[in-house]
C-alpha cells in the first residue's frame, strides 16, 4: 500500500490541541451515554469501575496514542506503519491504527442519529413544548420522535452534512472557536441544572446511588461497559486522538495535555449525573430506561424551571456543539487517510466519507423506529442483541475499543523501541517509568482479563 505523505498542518498551539480533543473527548457520551449506562448498570460500584479504568487504562493508552500520532503525523494505520518500520517490526502492526479507524466510522453512523435527537430537542426546548408537561407528556414527546422516521432521517442528514462541510473545510478553521465557546458555556448550563435538581430533585438519593457502591448490582459484562464507556468517552481507540496527535507541535507536554483533557471529560459526565438523576428519582422515572433518560429527565425540569424554555434550548444547543466536534473528530481520520491514499481533496474525501456514513446511520434510524428488518435476535460477546444499534453500540464500545486499546498498548510498550518512546513523551523519568510500566503490564492484563472473563475463557466470581 503505497500512499503519497502529505503534510497535514499542525495546530496553532498547545491550548488549540487541548480544545481540540477535550471537544473530541466530551460529547454524547458524558451527557447522553454514562447516565444512562451508569442506571443500567445498578450505579455506585459501576461509577468506581469506570474511574479506575479512565486512571489505570484509559490516560496510559490515550498518552500512547497522542504519542503514536505524534511521531508518525500521518493518519492512524499509516503512523503505526511508518512506526513499526521504525522499530524494524512487521508493518502489518499497522492494523492498530486501521482498527481505530473503523471503530470512529462505526460509532459515527449511530453517533449522528443521537446528535439528530438533541438538535431536533433545540427546536422543542425553543418551541416552549415542555412547559408544564407532565412526564408522562415529556415521555410521549420522546417516543413520537423515535417513532417519526422522516424527522429521523432530515436530523441525521443534517449532522452528517454539517460535519462533512466542517471536515472538508479543514477543522481548525471553526473547531477551535467552537469548542472554546461550547465546552465553557455547557459545562457553566450543566452546573445550572444540577443547582436546581439538587434543589427540587431527590439528591440525597443521587449522591447515594452515584457514590456508594454496592457490588451486588455490577455483574462481569457491566465491568465490560465501564471499561469500554472509559474507551468511548475519552475517543481512544477510534482514530480521534491519534490524528488529533498527529496534528500536535513537537514541544508540547503529551502527559500533561492528557491528563488535563482525561479529568475534564469525567467532570463533565460526573455533573451530567448529578444534574439527571435527581429529577429521574424525584419524577419516578425508571433509572434503567436505557437511550432516552436525558431526554426525558432533562425537559420534564426544563418545564417546571424558571426561564426553562430558554435554559432547555441553550442546553441542547451546546450538547449540539458538544456532538459536533466529536462527530468530527470520528471523521477526521479517514477523511485524513482518503487524502493520503487516493490524494482527494479535504471536501472531496469528507463527502466520501459522509455519504458512506449515511447509508450505514440508517440501520441505527430504523432500529429506533422498530423496522422489522433492523430486528436482531442473538448472542455477541456477552451480550443479546436485539437490533443494528444495539450491535453496532456493543461491537464498537465494548469490543472494538477495548481491543483496539490493547493493540496500542501493546504496540507501544512491547514494539517500539523504548528509546524513541521516551523521546517522544519528553518528561521526568520517573513519571515515564510509572507509565511505562502501567502500559506494558497493568493496561493489557487488566483488559484481557475483562475480556476473556466476559466470553466465558476465564471464569472468576459470578
Ligand atoms: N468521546 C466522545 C463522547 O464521549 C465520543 C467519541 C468517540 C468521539 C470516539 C471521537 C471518537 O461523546
Amino acid at each position: 500500500m503505497s500512499s503519497v505523505h502529505v503534510d497535514h498542518g499542525q495546530w496553532s498551539s498547545r491550548l488549540a490541541f487541548i480544545l481540540a480533543a477535550t471537544g473530541s473527548a466530551v460529547g454524547l457520551g458524558n451527557i447522553w451515554k454514562f447516565p444512562y449506562i451508569m442506571g443500567e448498570n445498578g450505579g455506585g460500584a459501576f461509577v468506581l469501575v469506570y474511574l479506575l479504568c479512565i486512571l489505570g487504562i484509559g490516560i496510559p493508552v490515550m498518552m500512547a496514542e497522542v504519542l503514536i500520532g505524534r511521531r508518525g503525523r500521518q493518519s492512524p494505520g499509516n503512523s503505526v506503519k511508518a512506526l513499526a518500520i521504525e522499530a524494524g517490526a512487521n508493518i502489518n502492526w499497522s492494523i492498530v491504527g486501521w482498527l481505530g479507524v473503523i471503530a470512529g466510522f462505526l460509532i459515527l453512523s449511530f453517533y449522528s442519529v443521537i446528535a439528530g435527537w438533541a438538535v431536533s430537542y433545540i427546536f422543542e426546548a425553543g418551541s416552549g413544548a415542555f412547559v408544564d408537561a407532565s412526564p408522562a407528556e415529556i415521555e410521549s414527546i420522546f417516543n413520537n420522535l423515535l417513532q417519526d422516521p422522516i424527522k429521523l432521517i432530515i436530523w441525521t442528514t443534517f449532522v452528517l452534512v454539517l460535519t462533512g462541510i466542517i471536515v472538508g473545510k479543514g477543522l481548525k478553521m471553526g473547531l477551535e472557536k467552537a469548542v472554546s465557546i461550547a465546552m465553557p458555556a455547557m459545562l457553566v448550563l450543566l452546573l445550572i441544572i444540577a443547582g436546581y435538581a439538587a434543589f427540587n430533585g431527590d439528591f440525597t438519593r443521587t449522591i447515594d446511588f452515584m457514590f456508594t457502591p454496592d457490588f451486588s448490582k455490577l455483574t462481569y459484562s457491566g465491568v465490560l461497559i465501564a471499561l469500554g464507556h472509559a474507551f468511548f468517552t475519552l475517543s481512544l481507540a477510534s482514530g480521534a486522538m491519534m490524528i488529533y496527535g498527529a496534528y500536535l507541535p513537537q514541544k508540547t507536554s503529551i502527559a500533561q495535555s492528557v491528563v488535563a483533557i482525561a479529568i475534564a471529560d469525567t467532570l463533565i459526565a460526573l455533573i451530567a449525573g448529578l444534574a439527571i438523576y435527581p429529577i429521574v428519582f424525584g419524577n419516578g422515572l425508571e433509572a434503567s430506561q436505557g437511550p432516552g433518560l436525558v431526554f426525558v429527565s432533562l425537559p420534564i425540569a426544563f418545564g417546571q424551571m424558571w426561564g426553562g424554555t430558554v435554559f432547555g434550548t441553550l442546553f441542547f444547543i451546546m450538547l449540539g456543539f458538544a456532538a459536533f466536534t466529536s462527530a468530527i473528530a470520528m471523521v477526521e481520520s479517514a477523511v485524513a487517510w482518503l487524502v493520503e491514499k487516493m490524494e482527494y481533496s479535504r471536501a472531496k474525501a469528507a463527502a466520501f466519507a459522509v455519504i458512506t456514513l449515511w447509508l450505514f446511520s440508517m440501520l441505527t434510524v430504523f432500529s429506533f423506529t422498530g423496522a422489522e428488518w433492523a430486528k436482531l435476535d442473538f448472542n455477541f460477546v456477552g451480550k443479546h442483541v436485539t437490533n443494528y444499534f444495539d450491535l453496532i453500540d456493543h461491537l464498537t464500545a465494548d469490543v472494538l475499543l477495548p481491543l483496539g486499546g490493547l493493540a496500542t498498548a501493546i504496540f507501544v510498550a512491547w514494539i517500539m523501541k523504548k528509546e524513541a518512546v521516551f523521546e517522544e513523551m519528553n518528561m521526568s523519568a520517573k513519571l515515564f517509568s510509572v507509565w511505562f510500566i502501567t502500559l506494558k503490564w497493568f493496561t493489557p492484563i487488566a483488559v484481557l482479563f475483562v475480556f476473556l472473563n466476559l466470553i466465558g475463557i476465564v471464569k472468576i466470581g459470578q
